[in-house]
């Protein structure tokens, strides 16, 4: 097996660090003019994520490209982390959004489109109500206060390792004893996360048993594979058992759906069949303009309904003066009837299939112990075995290794998810997109091991 030698690592680092400050001279003085004006430089913490003394500014994106403010042309395997994941500025939904906004953007009233909207998704996920939000993390938020109030339980129940937005009960993880609490990183918890937490590592049905059983968990909040530890797939019978003990415990089971959509038009809930009481989905579903969604059975729905009755429904917690605005509804309605369709799936699945095996390949030609993974549309390489759970994920992440093959691939035109290795495709890639990867990803390696 090759081994990365560290000290080769950091002067090829040094070599790249200086390439792409030289070479990107207006998007230094940019980042420079924004210290002035924005929190830390940029207009949103994770912004400072990416590789590079700096972020790059853009000028333009379109379909699966951007272009930069000192001119250099970019694929992006990133996608706005899945907001964009039908391509960027797509003519259909574009003019659908700019038709929208020329008869207004908000009036706090619905639109036909609303309609058109609840059944496309209840057809895709199988739940027949629907409501939005402006983000997934709202829609997150809401139904955690549902299901609390629904089930007059105060716990909710989530994956080590998990990711659902800015969620306080979901910053999570488990210690060494397994109790709960705050992820690295996550500033300003309300109250320390094992009041309001229970966590259980993925693929653990005895865990889950465990944590389900004390008659306080009012719900299950997964994402059915987890993204954004990198991806982690359910074992064969994960799912259904936690199905199946959910229902034994009277746990109220929600699906977010906001990455794993990347599976197919409705999800991984509708490719593997899944039985949610609830699932959420943000980001892509609006094709670039701020919204979410949640559904619900129509037994959860009957009794929210109840709930949501009385003249105070403006301070039920649920809701926001934008959310499910005419614009955010024609936005949904454009993208739904023009991207995320099975015959995009076909083409983006292919892609996401042809760039794992070009990863692959370079791996067993430089006799490496790193694996890739793939779940539809999304794939990404990791720095060593796939595996089982968040907290094995998250051991093998090697930060040094990731920034060199990030900054390595930026200077040479392409944009990877800034989290982890991994690379979404959408329907504007190409198969030569995808071959220039291989050979940039063969090159990094190259200039490390040989
Ligand atoms: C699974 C999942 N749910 C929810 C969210 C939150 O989305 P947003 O940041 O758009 O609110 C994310 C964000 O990455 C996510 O990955």
């Amino acid at each position: 097996m090759s081994a990365i030698d560290r000290s080769i690592l950091a002067q090829r680092m040094a070599n790249e660090e200086a390439r792409f400050v030289g070479s990107h001279p207006k998007s230094q003085a940019a980042a420079k003019a924004a210290g002035d004006s924005l929190l830390g430089g940029v207009p949103m913490p994770w912004m400072k994520r990416w590789p590079g003394a700096f972020p790059i500014s853009v000028t333009e994106a379109r379909g699966a490209k951007f272009v930069d403010l000192d001119g250099h042309g970019y694929t992006d395997f990133c996608l706005g982390d899945t907001g964009s994941m039908t391509g960027h500025a797509v003519d259909e939904i574009t003019s659908a959004i700019t038709a929208q906004l020329n008869r207004g953007s908000t009036v706090m009233l619905p639109s036909v489109d609303a309609t058109w909207v609840g059944q496309e998704l209840a057809r895709r996920f199988g739940l027949p109500k629907w409501q939005f939000s402006i983000s997934a993390t709202d829609a997150n938020r809401f139904v955690l206060r549902l299901a609390r109030h629904l089930t007059g339980r105060p716990k909710v129940l989530v994956h080590d390792w998990c990711y659902h937005g800015t969620v306080d009960e979901t910053l999570v993880i488990a210690d060494e004893h397994g109790q709960t609490i705050s992820r690295h990183g996550a500033i300003g918890p309300q109250v320390h996360p094992s009041t309001t937490t229970r966590v259980v590592p993925f693929n653990d049905l005895d865990a889950l048993e465990k944590q389900s059983s004390f008659g306080d968990v009012a719900c299950m909040l997964i994402e059915p594979a987890l993204t954004n530890i990198g991806i982690v797939l359910p074992e064969p019978g994960y799912l259904a058992g936690v199905r199946e003990l959910t229902r034994k415990h009277g746990v109220i089971l929600i699906i977010d759906e906001t990455h794993t959509i990347c599976a197919g038009p409705g999800g991984a809930t509708q490719l593997w069949s899944l039985e949610p009481d609830m699932l959420v989905i943000g980001k892509t579903i609006g094709g670039g303009i701020p919204v979410a969604a949640y559904g619900m059975s129509s037994a959860l729905a009957a009794r929210a309904e109840k709930s949501l009755a009385s003249h105070d429904i403006d301070v039920s917690g649920l809701g926001g003066t934008l959310a499910g605005s005419v614009l955010a509804m024609a936005a949904v309605r454009a993208t739904l009837s023009n991207a995320l369709l099975p015959e995009q799936f076909e083409k983006t699945i292919r892609l996401a299939t042809r760039w794992a095996e070009g990863v692959a390949a370079s791996i067993k030609r430089f006799d490496l112990d790193w694996s890739v993974q793939q779940l539809g549309c999304r794939a990404e390489y990791w720095f060593g075995q796939s595996p089982k759970n968040g907290a094995q994920a998250a051991a093998r992440v090697d930060p040094e290794l990731e920034n060199f093959m990030h900054l390595w691939a930026l200077n040479r035109g392409v944009l990877l998810t800034p989290f982890h290795n991994m690379a979404l495709l959408s329907p504007f890639h190409t198969e030569q997109d995808i071959d220039d990867h291989t050979d940039i990803f063969a090159s990094a390696v190259s200039a490390l091991v040989d």
